[in-house]
């Protein structure tokens, strides 16, 4: 909507003074009061001045689940949910995985600009050589059930770097923040293939430094005796565009997990520690595990309309649908869509897709959900692809994790450095018990 359409009819030509403000009266006491609006908000504090009597806290605003609440600035990614546009420091999604990589998508978060040759080159060799994890690390993950969840593992690995980096406490130092981004994004991979070898009672297979990084975390998966392990670079292409298509999202839970936890001046290690285990829940990262076991459940396409109904009726959610921002088709979800049948002509087809694709069709011709603005989102159709690469679904989410660091980290050094950061400590609204007498136990 344009300056003019917003400041209603007027004069041709003219353009009216638009003045930036809320005129809010308390109806408690009739005064007045000038809310600035700046970048589409108005500042929570600026209702604080609002009260009933001198010893009044003053007005708060109540947002539970911040459906309304911006957090922070960034720069790092733009989301339009009602268009179904995501950018990445201004380049379309759609771009970046039709011409870069994984890693250089990283480096766009982090830096905010595409690198150059050389810098690409020296970041990558960067990112290639700290791949390795301490022996300690090894000993530590060999000490899970045999039937751990990967990403209980991965929350707990993450959580661990931090006692072999105790530097990375100098959020201040540039160097550590720095060696701290590198070790994430390059040790991620390690973590989460130990976690499944871990889980399949394999020999953990070390890093292979001449591998580019999807190739090298497949290898790190599914290599046995062979000198080499040699995978399809039709599959390694696609896994780094669901690499590229998970780095960041703005806001997400994991991401707020990560700023909050960070703005106590945690070393970054224990910040995306907390994105791991946010995004671990099946509301989030764990809706591509979710949606498998739906697709297994429901079985044939001959069930989906019971299946619909259960979930009209609230007995079920239809996983991988649905967002808090997208009320559009997730850009994310049709470039993974495209993905599929890609990877599918590579190791065969999967009754599954047929499944999906029709619940998709079935739903989106259905009132219930586009009512409610219910599209696929990215987690609809990516287990599919683990699922053909032979990813166990326990091990999807881990899989969201990887990539996800890139914009964990990056969200973290921006928070860092935004010198409106202060300790993350929301108010409430108290509804308990007031000033209660104790009575002693023989009189209960
Ligand atoms: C990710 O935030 C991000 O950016 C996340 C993410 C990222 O990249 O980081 O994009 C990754 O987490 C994707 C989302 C993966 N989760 C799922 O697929 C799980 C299923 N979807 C949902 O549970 C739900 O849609 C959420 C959690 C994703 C969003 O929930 P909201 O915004 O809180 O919406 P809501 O729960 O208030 O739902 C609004 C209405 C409700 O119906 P009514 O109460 O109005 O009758 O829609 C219904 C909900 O019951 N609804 C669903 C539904 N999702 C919402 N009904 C059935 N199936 C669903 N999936």
């Amino acid at each position: 909507m344009s300056t003019t359409e917003r400041s209603g009819s007027l004069e041709s030509g003219a353009v009216a003074e638009r003045n930036d403000s809320l005129s809010v009266t308390d109806n408690r006491t009739g005064e007045s009061f000038e809310i600035p609006i700046t970048d589409g908000t108005v500042k929570a504090m600026d209702f604080r001045q609002m009260k009933v009597s001198e010893d009044d806290f003053g007005l708060m605003t109540y947002d539970p689940a911040f459906t309304n609440t911006a957090s922070c600035r960034s720069e790092i990614t733009y989301i339009d949910g009602e268009a179904g546009v995501l950018e990445h420091r201004g380049y379309s999604i759609e771009a970046l995985c039709k011409h870069s990589s994984y890693l250089e998508v990283a480096y766009l978060l982090i830096h905010g600009e595409l690198p150059t040759k050389d810098q690409h080159d020296e970041w990558v060799h960067e990112v290639t050589i700290h791949t390795y994890v301490h022996e300690g690390m090894k000993r530590f993950l060999q000490g899970f059930r045999y039937d751990a969840h990967p990403m209980g593992m991965l929350l707990a690995g993450v959580g661990a770097l931090s006692t072999f980096y105790p530097t990375a406490k100098n959020i201040d130092d540039p160097d550590e923040r720095h060696m701290a981004a590198v070790r994430l994004i390059a040790k991620m991979p390690t973590l989460a293939a130990f976690a499944y070898r871990h889980s399949m009672g394999l020999p953990y297979v070390y890093p292979d430094n001449d591998l580019w990084y999807p190739a090298n975390f497949l290898s790190m998966l599914y290599k046995m005796a062979e000198a080499k392990y040699d995978a399809d670079p039709r599959l390694t292409r696609a896994l780094d565009v669901l690499f590229i298509l998970h780095a960041d999202h703005e806001q997400n839970c994991s991401t707020s997990a990560v700023r909050s936890v960070g703005s106590s001046q945690v070393d970054p290690y224990s910040a995306v520690a907390a994105g791991v285990a946010a995004l671990y829940g099946p509301l989030h990262g764990g809706a591509n595990e979710a949606v498998l076991r739906m697709l297994d459940r429901i079985e044939t396409v001959e069930n989906i309309p019971s299946f619909l109904e259960g979930v009209k009726s609230g007995d079920e959610r239809l996983m991988g649908f649905g967002h808090r921002v997208y009320k559009n088709y997730d850009p994310r979800a049709r470039i993974i869509k495209t993905n599929v049948d890609e990877v599918l002509e590579v190791t065969g087809m999967n009754p599954k897709l047929e499944i999906a694709v029709e619940l998709e069709k079935r739903a989106l011709d259905d009132e219930y959900f586009t009512s409610r603005k219910l599209y696929p989102n990215v987690d609809f159709y990516s287990g599919l692809i683990y699922e053909a690469l032979e990813i166990p679904p326990a091990m999807f989410t881990v899989i969201f994790a990887i990539p996800r660091t890139a914009g964990w980290v990056a969200q973290w050094l921006e928070m860092v450095d935004d010198s409106d950061t202060k300790i993350a400590r929301p108010r409430q609204i108290y509804s308990g018990e007031r000033e209660r007498d104790y009575v002693s136990l023989d009189e209960r």
